[in-house]
């Protein structure tokens, strides 16, 4: 069963639907997901958009961004990121999703790291939101084909174009042929003991890269959430306590009550604080404090985090919430240019799985959706421009005699021996090693 298209998107998260959605309506695109269709790390993402505050806001925005980054980022592309945030939530707006607002007017939080409020959101749940505004656009869109439950095991490939995929579905393997592929496979927390990632996302898009000489970058620079709540089960996937409640004012301290860093710094330096205060404290664990908060504020701005907290025996309003740092966020990616080309011809690539170097050594809240947001719009706008121009090529199926097992064995192994070549310290964090 081969399936001919003229776009393959891989993912279904926001790069993958917001590409999906601004691609040519005249364009086939087939859509795969590795798990259901909104089992992605979008869905997750529970603080918000960063957004530039007007044309004023820029130059604070980036110097924020490169800041937080460590000045290891990408300028170029942080100034689009920066320019064109605005645009992109307009867009969202145009599609009715329904931000928070105060008197009409959208309401902006804060996050660590950011000079002001310029974080746009939807309760603690702005990904699952905008998973689910995206989602509902789709059915109107008759070129648009998803298949969920689908694995990509590898590309098509010849010389340096590539040509679609290798891909598995309920134990049959079949090849998507595609004059553009677009990789929008997410994260590697998938592979971490402790990560607020989706299990399933596991560097696909990143090995398969590996395997097939195709440029990554910065694969060392992996970000760890600072509050993750704690539970000692390294088997389960970690509930995130969203940054925005140290935006709203939340603050951590130490078993004895003690606050000890400024909860606004930089992810990685706060991440760091608590592991040193976990360590001369002798505990596997802080705690985030919001109980002179309001219960009913809480349960209104904070809905998923009240609730899961409480099913895990904790009233946020009458008792701190036990956190620690998890694996969050990888920084570096599949090496793409300011449009998501890669260095194959004809393959793409969005949001996590790539790296435009926006984010440097270290992402600043929020800015993550913002990225697959801009960067896909920037990209999908070229293949839309070029794509009539592209031929397809014919290849035939690599090999249909290995497993699925197999494929994502080789493939976990691949990306995990090219991690650990940069971040030896690192080895202890992942699953299989
Ligand atoms: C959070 O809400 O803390 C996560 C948002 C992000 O990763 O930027």
């Amino acid at each position: 069963m081969d399936i001919y298209t003229d776009v393959l998107v891989i993912g279904t998260g926001v790069s993958g639907l917001y590409s999906a959605l601004n691609l040519r309506e005249d364009l086939k695109i087939t859509m795969i997901s590795k798990g259901k269709i909104d089992q992605c790390n979008t869905a997750l993402a529970q603080g918000g958009i960063s957004v530039a505050r007007g044309t004023n806001d820029i130059d604070l925005f980036v110097n924020d961004t490169l800041k937080a980054g460590s000045y290891k980022n990408d300028i170029n592309a942080v100034k689009i990121l920066a320019e064109e945030s605005m645009e992109n939530i307009d867009a969202l707006c145009k599609m009715d999703f329904d931000f928070d607002r105060d008197n009409d007017e959208l309401s902006y939080t804060r996050e660590g790291a950011h000079s002001i409020n310029r974080i746009v959101h939807y309760k603690d749940k702005t990904g699952k939101k905008l998973e689910e505004t995206l989602l509902k656009q789709i059915p109107s869109r008759k070129n648009i084909t998803i298949f969920e439950n689908c694995t990509m095991l590898d590309i098509l490939k010849k010389d340096n174009v590539c040509a679609g995929a290798l891909c598995i579905k309920d134990d049959i393997q079949f090849n998507i042929h595609a004059k553009i592929t677009i990789m929008a496979a997410g994260g590697i927390g998938g592979l971490f003991r402790n990560s607020t990632n989706q299990k399933i996302l596991t560097a696909d898009g990143v090995a398969v890269a590996l395997k097939n000489n195709i440029k990554v970058k910065n694969l060392g620079y992996i970000q760890f959430h600072p509050t993750a709540f704690f539970n000692s089960n390294e088997h389960e996937r970690k509930f995130l306590i969203s940054e925005s409640v140290r935006g709203e004012g939340g603050k951590l301290i130490n078993c004895n009550g003690n606050r000890f860093v400024d909860e606004l710094l930089p992810r990685d330096v706060v991440t760091k604080y608590i592991y040193e205060e976990e360590k001369n404290t002798h505990t596997s664990n802080v705690y985030l404090d919001v109980t002179f908060m309001e219960e009913e504020f809480l349960k209104n701005r904070f809905p998923t985090i009240y609730k899961k907290c409480l099913e895990n025996g904790i009233n946020i309003s009458k008792e701190p919430i036990p956190v620690s740092p998890a694996q969050h966020y990888f920084m570096g990616g599949i090496e793409v240019d300011t449009f998501g080309k890669t260095s194959m011809e004809n393959l793409f690539a969005f949001g996590e799985c790539s790296c435009t170097g926006v984010h440097g050594a270290n992402r600043l809240a929020s800015n993550s959706l913002l990225e697959a947001l801009v960067f896909s719009k920037r990209g999908t706008k070229k293949i839309n421009k070029n794509i009539s121009n592209i031929p397809m090529i014919n290849i035939d199926s690599p090999s249909l005699n290995y497993d699925k097992k197999y494929y994502e064995d080789l493939n976990n192994k691949i990306f995990i021996e090219s991690l650990v070549k940069e971040r030896g310290d690192i080895k202890n964090e992942l699953v299989n090693c």
